[in-house]
C-alpha cells in the first residue's frame, strides 16, 4: 500500500483534442481499468479542448504570489490548478504531434507555471532532477504520461516528449507510457487484436495501483508496436490510397 488508505482521486487531463474519440484514450482507459481492478477510486476526466482558458501572457506574476494565483482569473484554469493539487495519481493523455505535445496540451501546460519553482539561475541538478523545481511536491502523488502517435517505434520521436517532461519533472517525476501505430489499430477495427494489444495495459495499471511504480522493462514492454514493420506498411499504404480516393471523407 502506497499513500495513504482514504480512497484516491484520479485525474485524467485527456489533451487529445478528439476529446473521447481519442485512440490513446483508448489505452489509458485500459490502464484505468486495470488500476479499478486492484483499488476502486474516484475518477474524474478533464478535455482540455473543452477548457475555457486563454493562452499564459508570460507576465510572470504568478511566480510572485503566495499561491500563484494567475493574473487571468476569469478562465478555467485555476479550478482545473486545484484539482491537480487534491488529486492523489494525475495521467495526462495525449497524441504526439509534429514530435511535441499537441499545441492545446502546451497552452495548458504554461499557464501552469506557478507548479514550478522560480528559475534563480541555478545550474541544472546533476541526478536528473526537475530543472526548477515542483513547487507543490508531493511524494505521495504520481504523475504518469501516457501517449501515442502513428510512427512505427518510439525511439527517437518522442525523444522531445521526453526531454520536455524530464526537464519538467525531473526523470523519476513520472512514468512515460509512449505507444507507436496506436490510431491504425483502433481503427481497423479488429476488436480481438485491439483487446490482445490492451491486456498488457490494464496489467501494468493494475500493478501500478497495487504498488504506486512501474519499473522500466514494464514501460519498455508497453511501448512494443502492435504490427510488424511489414504489416504496418500495407495497412498505411492502403489508408492513404483511400484517402486520395476519397473513400475516406
Ligand atoms: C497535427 C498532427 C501531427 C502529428 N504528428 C505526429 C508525429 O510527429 N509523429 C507521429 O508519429 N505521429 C504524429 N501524428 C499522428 C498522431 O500522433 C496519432 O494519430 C495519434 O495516435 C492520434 O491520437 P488521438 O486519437 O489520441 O488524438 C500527428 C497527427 C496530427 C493530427
Amino acid at each position: 500500500m502506497w499513500g495513504s488508505n482514504k480512497k484516491k482521486k484520479v485525474l485524467v487531463i485527456n489533451g487529445s483534442p478528439k476529446c473521447e474519440n481519442s485512440s490513446t484514450m483508448v489505452v489509458t482507459n485500459a490502464f484505468l481499468k486495470g488500476m479499478k481492478e486492484y483499488e476502486d477510486y474516484d475518477l474524474e476526466i478533464i478535455n482540455v479542448q473543452r477548457l475555457n482558458f486563454k493562452p499564459c501572457l508570460g507576465c510572470l506574476s504568478c511566480w510572485g504570489r503566495t499561491e500563484g494565483e494567475c493574473i487571468i482569473r476569469d478562465d478555467d484554469i485555476k479550478m482545473v490548478k486545484e484539482k491537480i493539487l487534491n488529486a492523489d495519481i494525475i495521467i495526462e493523455s495525449f497524441p504526439l504531434f509534429f514530435f511535441g505535445m499537441p499545441g492545446i496540451l502546451k497552452l495548458f501546460t504554461d499557464r501552469l507555471l506557478s507548479m514550478m519553482l522560480t528559475y534563480r539561475g541555478h545550474k541544472p541538478p546533476e541526478n536528473g532532477e526537475s530543472l526548477h523545481g515542483l513547487r507543490y511536491y508531493d511524494e505521495n502523488k504520481r504523475f504518469v504520461v501516457i501517449s501515442s502517435c502513428a510512427y512505427n517505434e518510439v525511439d527517437l520521436v518522442y525523444d522531445s516528449v521526453k526531454a520536455q517532461f524530464d526537464f519538467i519533472c525531473g526523470k523519476d517525476g513520472y512514468y512515460g507510457i509512449f505507444v507507436p501505430q496506436l490510431k491504425t489499430l483502433v481503427d481497423i477495427k479488429n476488436e480481438n487484436k485491439l483487446n490482445r494489444f490492451l491486456v498488457k495495459f490494464s496489467q501494468a495499471g493494475k500493478s501500478f495501483m497495487e504498488n504506486g511504480n512501474l519499473d522500466k522493462e514494464t514501460l519498455s514492454n508497453l511501448s512494443k508496436p502492435p504490427f510488424s514493420d511489414g504489416a504496418y506498411k500495407i495497412f498505411l499504404d492502403q489508408f492513404w490510397q483511400e484517402e486520395k480516393d476519397g473513400k475516406r471523407s
